[in-house]
């Protein structure tokens, strides 16, 4: 075959091939097949040597035509396959902006969060601001403040967790606040009167049951100014019950005993269930309260003693405080009756999600 006619077959086998590669690596091949320094057009050249001198002008001119047209040939196929390639790309990665979203899981705030709000803001309707104090504290502030010297029994009542820790000379042990009155001492240290303030805390006991958990919340108000008397004491918790739990609760006092008031009273609230009558109207008693009330806290005027430990002058400033347990209130407002009041802390979604 003269080498004419070689070139001219290269050039079909080229024109064959080329189109039908699939990648682009397989068109690399094909580079390096036709057009490669081992490749067959290299292979042709080498037999220019030995045809006649008048046919090499024309068969150069015609090689480099062939070589021509295959460049050409490969980047056309190069450039289509790599045009493909690329819009199957976008295509995998076309967002459809009809398709509908997943949402992601909407969570609420816990009910005794929540209840610490209400009451906070109802609170501080009436120019009670709120305060945060220290969760361990010193005995100082829980007991000696609150007129309970050393050894005094009403410590008894709360089951304290003392940390294990050096002793203050001054401040005595260091403990986990008992009850939201150790921030009421705190209070009247740290302020002078007047002094209108709500504490609202996690408390700490000793008792783990069906009515009490280790930690719970409580929240403890002061008032102190000159000439505060119970009147103030019983409108505060009347204006809080008819706003907390609605217009037709009403709150009472019965007299009891605290050592930091004098006088001291439990805080009853008119039961919603038979309104404060203690039986339903078909004549049966009432089970959701005693007698027509509900308890809900501690209240009283403060005790000369508990002013004095904070420098405040007894003779002049008068002063009324106030403490309920938080999931107790709220509680009462949801007219729930927990038969295990520790459900509240078991973060079981079941429950949680009914509020
Ligand atoms: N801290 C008391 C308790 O845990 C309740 C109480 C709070 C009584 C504040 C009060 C008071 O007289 O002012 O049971």
């Amino acid at each position: 075959m003269s080498l004419q006619k070689k070139l001219e077959t290269l050039k079909e086998h080229a024109a064959k091939k080329i189109p039908r590669s699939e990648s682009i690596d397989e068109l690399k091949e094909l580079e390096i097949h036709f057009l490669g320094r081992k490749g067959e057009l290299a292979a042709l050249m080498k037999g220019m040597a030995e045809a006649d001198a008048s046919e090499r002008p024309l068969l150069g001119k015609i090689a480099n035509e062939v070589k021509v047209f295959v460049s050409e040939e490969l980047d056309k196929k190069r450039q289509e396959l790599l045009e493909s390639a690329f819009a199957g790309l976008i295509e995998a990665q076309r967002a459809d902006v009809t398709e509908p979203g997943e949402r992601p899981p909407k969570g609420s705030i816990h009910i005794v969060e929540r209840a610490i709000e209400e009451i906070t803001e109802i609170f501080e309707r009436a120019g009670f601001n709120r305060v945060r104090h220290p969760e361990v504290e010193w005995d100082w502030y829980a007991f000696e403040a609150l007129n309970m010297p050393g050894d005094h029994p009403a410590r008894d009542e709360w089951e304290t967790f003392f940390m294990d820790a050096p002793e203050s000379k001054k401040w005595g042990k260091m403990l986990l606040t008992p009850h939201a009155t150790s921030g009421t001492a705190r209070t009247l240290a740290d302020r002078k009167p007047p002094i209108r303030s709500i504490n609202i805390s996690k408390t700490y006991r000793r008792q783990i049951d069906i009515t009490h958990v280790p930690m719970f919340h409580q929240f403890d108000g002061v008032f102190v100014d000159e000439g505060v008397s119970v009147t103030n004491l019983l409108g505060i918790l009347d204006y809080f019950v008819k706003t907390f739990f609605g217009e037709d609760r009403e709150a009472r006092l019965r007299p009891f005993h605290f050592r930091f008031t004098e006088p001291s009273f439990e805080i009853d609230i008119s039961c919603g269930v038979c309104h404060g009558k203690g039986e339903l109207d078909d004549g049966s008693k009432c089970r959701t309260c005693k007698r027509g009330w509900l308890e809900l806290g501690g209240a009283g005027i403060l005790h000369p003693n508990v002013l004095k430990a904070a420098n405040i002058d007894p003779k002049k400033y008068s002063g009324l405080a106030f403490g309920f347990g938080v999931e107790r209130t709220y509680m009462m407002k949801e007219g729930l009756s927990l038969d295990d009041i520790r459900t509240l802390y078991k973060n079981d979604l079941r429950f949680l999600k009914q509020f």
